[in-house]
């Protein structure tokens, strides 16, 4: 009976492993990894969605529904029905978080750029992110304060809030968000500032290092990685890059994930996309100032990159049947 007993416990433990080992989303756990997925509300009020991503990620964020235009779509009206239930879904299924985004130069509400004093509409970004991030407190641990700001040639993007203030605006913006939350990390996300020794990378490194030096309460980088899979991928520049954030206290957070195809998809091109998962799991695995490696979408069924991209699809390690495509298995093994 002893034996019996024993025997059973061992079998329960081993099982226990090998069930750890099969969830993706338990691996990333185990792994120390926020690996997420970037949804909509769709997904967050319909069962087989949020089994498929409860079983894969940890993490979500918001693909739309905390952009301007939606969380707070007339000056005197924030809408938080829908960023509640994604934020509360992912809560009570043990999900961490993201947020996405406050200063951005797309899918602002009509109104802002309406307001004509510089100094109401400078109080009025200071109430936005204070009513959000109080909102979500103890909800969301990251924001992305401030999204592509950046042009390709390193110069700041000559955006809606640039214009008006000049760079001066993405420091009080994390000054404020800061206030609001001081336990949240907040970051400054962007797309092509992956490699270092890219000019908009570089711009964008020498902004952080001086808000830095000044004291600006920011915690760290985003590296959307929107990649193309028949593009040059440069691992080593990837990694140089995060590692100067690194020696910076700063950390890099893989926020918006996904590599597209020409379709229809070659087995040769899907082979590659999977060495490029893996190359950016591997650098989020081994340099200690990644933890945060969120897809831009669930799975191939749906995403931004068709409408975005004529030609491309497919750029999700899950595929559109929502069936685990071997770079998501390849990932796994590796957590
Ligand atoms: C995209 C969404 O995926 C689309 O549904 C929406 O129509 C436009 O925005 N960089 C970002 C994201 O920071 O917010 C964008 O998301 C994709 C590029």
């Amino acid at each position: 009976m002893k034996n019996f007993k024993k025997a059973a416990f061992v079998l329960a433990v081993l099982l226990l492993l090998a069930g750890c080992k099969k969830v993706p989303s338990k691996a990333a756990t185990k792994a120390g990894v926020n690996f997420g997925a970037a949804i909509t509300i769709g997904d967050a009020l319909n069962q087989e969605q949020i089994k498929l991503i409860t079983e894969n990620f940890n993490t979500v964020v918001a693909e739309n529904n905390m952009k301007w235009e939606n969380i707070h779509p007339k000056k005197t009206f924030y809408n938080f029905g829908d960023m509640d239930t994604i934020a509360d879904m992912a809560v009570s299924n043990g999900m961490k978080v993201r947020g996405h985004t406050f200063i951005w130069y797309q899918q602002n509400a009509p109104y802002v750029s309406s307001i004509k004093s510089d100094d109401e509409l400078k109080a009025h970004l200071e109430e936005h992110i204070t009513k959000v991030m109080e909102h979500y407190k103890g909800k969301i641990y990251e924001y992305d304060v401030a999204n592509e700001i950046f042009e390709e040639d390193g110069s700041f993007r000559k955006s809606f809030w640039y214009n008006r203030f000049g760079e001066e605006i993405y420091e009080f913006a994390f000054e404020v968000a800061h206030k609001a939350d001081p336990d949240a990390i907040l970051i400054l996300n962007d797309y092509n500032n992956e490699n270092a020794g890219d000019a908009k990378s570089d711009a964008q490194y020498k902004f952080v290092k001086k808000m830095v030096e000044k004291g600006v309460p920011i915690n760290g980088i985003g590296l959307q990685l929107h990649l193309q899979e028949n593009l040059p991928f440069s691992k080593d520049a990837i990694r140089k890059n995060v590692q100067r954030y690194g020696e910076l206290g700063l950390k890099v957070s893989f926020t918006e994930v996904d590599v597209r195809v020409k379709t229809p998809a070659t087995p040769e091109a899907v082979k590659h996309q999977q060495e490029i998962f893996c190359d950016l799991l591997d650098i989020a695995l081994t340099e200690p100032n990644v933890d945060t490696f969120v897809f831009w979408g669930v799975s191939d069924a749906h995403t931004w990159v068709p409408g975005t991209f004529p030609g491309y699809g497919d750029p999700l390690p899950i595929d559109k049947d929502n069936k685990p495509k071997e770079a998501m298995k390849a990932m796994v093994k590796m957590f």
